[in-house]
């Protein structure tokens, strides 16, 4: 296989998303930009990572690309403007398809040098309705996309066409891409599969004295050697008070006896479907009385939040789930007090638990899809993957809302988050991500 970080996956399943995408934008041509290369500092880049959305409707996996998906032009109704083939730059930064391989491999009708859309641009959105295109994101093709529709303005009175509007592709793509095919659910099984299985090597090796940057590389280790292409976000290895900082990623301090370690991290595979996993266990293997009380807690309302997964409930309702089951095992623990009512309708909870329990999975770690539509909260369906990632945060970093307890200097420092991924099925759920241990006995030796 001449590139790398091409795939496997079925040209077929690209084709059939494009004909799907096509129809749904009805008289509009959209343009979809590949991702830039970005830089890391001076002239260094970041390892390429390819825009979801192009991936999703091309599986072409380089950057400086657009591709144009033209319904009002039935005979060639994808375009595709690439890197051309240039020996030279190929001996520096690898192979390109060129526009020979968009046609053959990727399937594009019509394909052309990158370096010409500036100029065919305006002929191909010519006779189109309107102009899809995610404006405030690609401000390489964003003045050629303005420039085209502006031309076409222009000549209306006297051409007697022009695209009436330009519109966001997002709720036609997106739609698309939250509800996952079995050839996707495949991938995500695999993406959580290598995920899990890192998360239970991590837990073999985890003693005190140890850095959190060597739990890490045990981790992202295991990620490369099973062929994945990295991490899909910046793992967190977050031992102790570390944990409540919820997008810890120095992953630099010793991990300390007595402390918990609270490790959230996941694989992204060559084809981007991505893993999303936290577990969170004893540092020297035995829980103190309190983590204890709260890792159980947490694990409570994570098992409610599961299970409250299934077609017709909503991500809403799902994270409703875990608040009333967090707030009435805190008040319990004399970490809340009152009504378990009116603390949530108060939001009084929140110094100890601030974030969402769950978001859309796939191509993204925070996936695209409407979670609400207006007042309208959408409700789950067969093929859709939400995380469901409850936690607690004991600190001192928040004030204690008024009328709450004060916080005893025992529950300080512990930070707990158990997140799995999970797919919703024809009559409930799949947890994708049961292989990663949780009960309280796999967290001890
Ligand atoms: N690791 C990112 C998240 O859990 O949302
Ligand atoms: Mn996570
Ligand atoms: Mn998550």
């Amino acid at each position: 296989m001449p590139h790398a970080t091409t795939t496997s996956s079925d040209p077929a399943l690209f084709a059939d998303r494009r004909d799907r995408f096509l129809h749904r934008l009805g008289g509009a041509a959209a343009v979809i930009p590949a991702a830039p290369l970005v830089t890391h500092h001076a002239d260094v880049e970041h390892p390429f990572r390819q825009n979801s959305d192009f991936w999703y409707l091309t599986g072409f996996d380089e950057p400086g690309a657009v591709a144009l998906f033209l319904p009002h032009n039935p005979e060639n109704p994808f375009v595709l403007f690439v890197a051309p083939k240039e020996a030279s730059a190929e001996v520096w930064n690898g192979f390109r398809w060129g526009c020979e391989g968009a046609v053959e491999r990727f399937g594009a009708d019509l394909a052309h040098p990158i370096a010409e859309l500036a100029e065919r641009l305006p002929g191909y959105l010519e006779g189109a309705e309107g102009i899809a295109f995610r404006v405030g994101r690609h401000p390489a093709v964003e003045p050629l996309v303005l420039k085209a529709w502006g031309s076409q303005l222009d000549r209306a009175p006297r051409s007697g066409r022009a695209a009436l509007g330009l519109v966001a592709p997002c709720s036609l793509l997106h739609e698309l891409r939250l509800r996952k095919s079995p050839e996707e659910l495949a991938r995500m099984r695999e993406a959580a599969r290598i995920s899990a299985e890192a998360h239970e090597l991590a837990r073999q090796v985890v003693r005190p004295g140890l850095n959190e940057r060597q739990v890490q590389a045990v981790i992202e280790q295991h990620f490369l050697e099973q062929g994945a292409r990295g991490t899909a976000y910046g793992s967190i290895v977050a031992g102790g008070d570390n944990a409540c900082v919820l997008h810890y990623t120095s992953n630099n301090a010793p991990l300390r006896d007595g402390d918990l370690l609270l490790i959230d991290a996941g694989c992204s595979l060559n084809d981007y479907y991505n893993g999303d996993i936290t577990r969170t266990f004893p540092i020297n293997g035995r829980f103190s009385g309190e983590q204890r009380a709260l890792y159980e807690l947490v694990l409570a309302a994570q098992e409610a939040a599961v299970e409250a997964v299934a077609p017709g409930q909503t991500a809403e309702g799902v994270h409703d789930t875990a608040v009333r089951v967090l707030v009435a095992g805190l008040v319990d623990l004399g970490l809340l007090a009152g009504a378990v009512d009116g603390i949530i309708e108060q939001g009084a909870y929140r110094h100890l638990y601030m974030h969402r329990t769950g978001h859309w999975l796939g191509l993204d770690v925070h996936d695209v899809g409407a979670y609400r539509l207006g007042e309208h909260h959408v409700e789950l369906e067969e093929g859709m993957v939400l995380t469901v990632e409850p936690g607690l945060y004991v600190s001192d970093r928040l004030p204690v809302p008024e009328g709450q307890p004060a916080i005893e200097e025992r529950w300080k420092g512990i930070g707990i988050r158990i997140e799995d991924d999970v797919a919703v099925t024809d009559r409930g759920h799949e947890n994708l991500t049961a292989s990663a241990l949780k009960a309280p006995a796999a967290m001890e030796r």
